[in-house]
């Protein structure tokens, strides 16, 4: 495979019931963790990783999305007249020169293996990225961890996954794998499982969202009948492709916030925060005088 990851799959058509009344109207991917929407650190992973063509698998409710990476022509003379360069810049940079969006939307939300299936038409057969933008990685100043992913993807010849360790308890709530290390990090998959319960899951090496796939995903993803949920799981067509491809478990570098639920948004938020050069110095003030209280 190819080190550089040309194309990203996002699938962006879920509802995100666990922020309303907010997801009403503000599709879940665009709340803010500080000042940047949850869908920007994806695109930035992304493109970090080499993406040049970044598909947000999508539905009629998330036009904000398209909305957000398009150019903002008023807003855009306005900062200019008034000589507002580094918010114009800021403003410019969502979406890098020479990126382009593709906006294919899932007509039915039958699970995030058909949500996949559905970017085939701009994917074609090439090895592709998909980042779910609820799991939002965060590796500072280091590679970010589809771009890790993508260099052991082309060194191994194999497909890759990201994983991490969760609490046993946890198993129900993730993709499970089973596999034998190979270093460190990456270890060969021999078992998948969607959401098992925890007396019957093969481990708690859990998938977090992020994958490097080959093309041949689709033909197997057309195959792949409902499984955990009732919805078409891209574990189950992940199954299938071992048997005939190695994939690669990878315990990425970077810490993982879970944003697809309140907690785990706060806690990504304080993180930037904390790390924020204007105002890190303060919020760690606030938090330490909370912990006295
Ligand atoms: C999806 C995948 C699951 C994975 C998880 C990571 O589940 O189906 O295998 O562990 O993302 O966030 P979801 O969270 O959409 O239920």
């Amino acid at each position: 495979m190819q080190k550089r990851l040309h194309k990203v799959v996002f699938p962006v058509a879920g509802l995100g019931t666990r922020f309303l009344p907010a997801t009403k109207v503000v599709a879940k991917e665009m709340l803010p963790v500080l000042d940047r929407p949850l869908i920007q650190y994806a695109v930035d992973e992304a493109v970090d990783a080499g993406a040049d063509t970044l598909v947000f698998v999508t539905n009629r409710y998330k036009h904000a999305i398209a909305d957000y990476f398009d150019k903002a022509y008023e807003l855009e003379a306005k900062l200019a007249e008034s000589g507002k360069d580094a918010l114009l810049e800021l403003v410019r940079g969502t979406l890098p020169r020479g990126v382009r969006c593709v906006f294919v939307t899932q007509p039915e939300a039958l699970g995030l293996g058909h949500a996949v299936l559905c970017a085939r038409p701009v994917v074609g057969d090439e090895p592709f990225g998909v980042i779910l933008p609820d799991d939002l990685i965060w590796t500072g100043k280091g590679a970010g961890a589809l771009r890790q992913m993508a260099e052991l993807s082309a060194q191994e010849d194999a497909g890759v996954i990201a994983v991490e360790e969760v609490p046993p308890e946890d198993t129900h709530k993730y993709g499970i794998v089973d596999a034998t290390p190979i270093s460190d990090r990456a270890a060969k998959i021999r078992l998948v499982v969607e959401k098992p319960k925890p007396a019957v899951a093969p481990s708690n090496l859990a998938i977090v969202g992020r994958y490097v796939l080959p093309g041949r995903i689709f033909e197997l993803l057309e195959k792949t009948t409902p499984g955990a949920g009732g919805e078409i799981q891209l574990t189950d067509a992940i199954e299938m492709l071992l048997a005939e491809h190695p994939v690669l478990a990878y315990r990425f570098e970077g810490t993982r916030f879970d944003c697809g639920n309140k907690l785990g948004l706060v806690k990504a938020t304080l993180h930037m925060a904390l790390n924020d050069a204007q105002i890190g110095a303060a919020t760690r003030e606030l938090v330490n005088a909370a912990a006295k209280r």
